[in-house]
């Protein structure tokens, strides 16, 4: 089976990864594709997110795969996973340029989270140089949109000269995101209904054109 690898990347400490990551993989299972996740983080958010999940809701209720490895023994834990999944996703450390450059390398697609500020924005630039260098496609994320996010057009343009891809789907600054992960849930079983759900289903199904 040839699975689509997507990395979540972002040098930047603390820009949505893990939670995306989390979201992504939800939303992948819900869609009926069978996903693995590797967590190269030494932070193990992730796997913490999973141990959680499985706790609450049994192996098999937690829907996926969570392996969390070393980053330098991610590629061959990524090509065993690629064999028998539809989707792997990778979670990346901050501030980790070789394990970054091994998930990235890896992938098919490069999903990269920034929260729409000047700093956070310039702060992009090294990750998505990398993607560039490996040649892997890249797609940013905006991540936790305020209502009314003044700033959006004028760090949209600034993106733009970076020649990245950059997601419709937006992801709000939504309290949920980070309740429903406290209960090792995703938001789209936490609130089914709500706008943070909508926001994920938006962002998986775009994700997977964009990898396809
Ligand atoms: N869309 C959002 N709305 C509200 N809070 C969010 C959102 N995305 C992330 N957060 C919060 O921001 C913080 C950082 O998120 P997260 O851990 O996912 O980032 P990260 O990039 O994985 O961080 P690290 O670089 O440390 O791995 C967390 O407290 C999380 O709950
Ligand atoms: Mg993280």
């Amino acid at each position: 089976m040839a699975a689509k690898i997507l990395t979540v990347a972002q040098q930047k400490g603390g820009a949505g990864k893990t939670t995306i990551t989390a979201h992504l993989a939800v939303a992948f299972t819900a869609a009926k594709k069978s996903v693995a996740v590797v967590d190269i983080d030494p932070q193990q958010s992730l796997a913490m997110w999973y141990r959680l999940r499985a706790e609450r809701l049994g192996d098999a209720g937690a829907g996926l795969l969570v392996s969390a490895v070393k980053g330098w023994r991610s590629r061959a834990e990524v090509e065993k996973l690629a064999r028998d999944h539809d989707i792997v996703l990778i979670d990346s450390p901050p501030h980790a340029e070789t394990e970054a450059k091994i998930a990235v390398r890896s992938a098919n697609l490069v999903i990269v989270p920034v929260q729409p500020s000047p700093m956070d924005v310039w702060a992009t630039k090294p990750t998505l140089e990398l993607a560039q260098q490996e040649k892997v496609p890249a797609i940013l994320v905006l991540n936790r949109v305020p209502p009314r996010a003044n700033l959006i057009d004028e760090m949209l343009a600034e993106i733009q000269t970076y020649g990245a891809k950059i997601a419709k789907a937006r992801i709000g600054n939504r309290v949920a995101f980070a309740s429903a992960l406290a209960e090792g849930r995703a938001v789209g079983e936490f609130q089914p209904r709500g706008q943070a759900a909508s926001e994920i289903r938006a962002l998986a199904k775009e994700v997977l054109r964009a990898a396809s």
